[in-house]
């Protein structure tokens, strides 16, 4: 079906587009432009042969040296899906997805290559945890877009990593070898929307990084966002401490959500999981 170019970027952005190259038109660029998270699933299942073309996507993506440090778990221990699920009540579409995936940075793998050969690995720094996660999170995101073009619908999952110590036994994971998100998947019940993103004049800069016209935008973007997907009254994030803000915008909601430290006992975890970090 063919989609307006310049509605994609309304849609994506919230704005009226100036002229929109026609490579936008491009199904696969159409796609990504109109790509969005499904947390509702219908009940079908995926075929295996499916998951495995996807899974063949994914792990096309870059690497990082071509070290190729991402690894893919999934969970199909109905037991095993049901912990996971259990330990975030909020959002049961961890328990609800047909298939269940987790993408693992995975420094381990080169560790044991290097004394198979015979020499010395420095995989544990800093270096090493950054470029095994990244390698993991463009996995992940080839996951998504490829099962997006098979009709498909995903939701990453980096809760998990709230529960490290219930998720890595769990998942038998090694020192070396962590979850940076799960990933639910599953054939979407409804439509769902595209999130709409800040404007290229916040994101996008033009030799010099320039965040001048920062507080203009985000309060035109907040406004632009809440005209289309405005965040109800009873969905403001802890009034008992902030609390109800009469316009109650992206930027307040985000600012309210990133005041509540999350994940602090990450670092002590990774590094307790082989990774020193230096
Ligand atoms: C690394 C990563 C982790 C995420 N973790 C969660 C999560 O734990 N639970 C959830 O419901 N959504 C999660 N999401 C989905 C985001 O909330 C979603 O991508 C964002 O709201 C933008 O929506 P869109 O993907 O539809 O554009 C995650 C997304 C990413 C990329």
């Amino acid at each position: 079906m063919a989609v307006d170019p310049r509605e994609l970027m309304r849609a994506r952005f919230g704005t009226e587009p100036a002229e929109v190259d026609p490579v936008a038109s491009d199904a696969a660029i159409a796609r990504i432009l109109g790509r969005r998270t499904h947390r509702s699933y219908a009940r079908r299942e995926v075929p295996q042969s499916v998951l495995d073309v996807l899974l063949a996507a994914a792990l096309s993506a870059s690497a990082k040296s071509d070290y190729q440090q991402a690894s893919i778990l999934h969970v199909r221990d109905p037991e095993k899906r049901r912990r996971i699920a259990d330990l975030v009540p909020a959002m049961p579409w961890i328990g609800d997805a047909p298939v269940f995936l987790v993408f693992c940075a995975d420094a381990r793998r080169l560790r044991r290559i290097s004394e198979m050969r015979g020499h010395p690995a420095h995989n544990a720094d800093l270096e090493a945890f950054f470029n095994a996660t990244v390698d993991a999170a463009l996995c992940l995101q080839t996951f998504v877009l490829a099962a997006e073009a098979a009709g498909l619908g995903c939701c990453p999952i980096s809760v998990i990593r709230n529960h490290l110590q219930v998720v890595c036994p769990l998942l038998d994971l090694p020192p070396g070898v962590l979850p940076v998100a799960g990933l639910c998947v599953g054939y979407p019940s409804g439509t769902g929307h595209a999130s709409m993103r800040l404007p290229p004049s916040v994101t996008l800069h033009q030799d010099r990084y320039d965040d001048a016209a920062l507080a203009q935008r985000i309060d035109d973007y907040d406004r632009r966002r809440d005209a289309r997907h405005a965040i109800p009254r009873e969905k403001q994030r802890a009034p008992a401490k902030f609390g109800h803000a009469d316009f109650y915008g992206w930027s307040d909601d985000k600012t309210r959500q990133l005041a509540e430290r999350e994940g602090s006992g990450f670092g002590a975890f990774v590094r307790k999981h082989g990774f020193t970090l230096d």
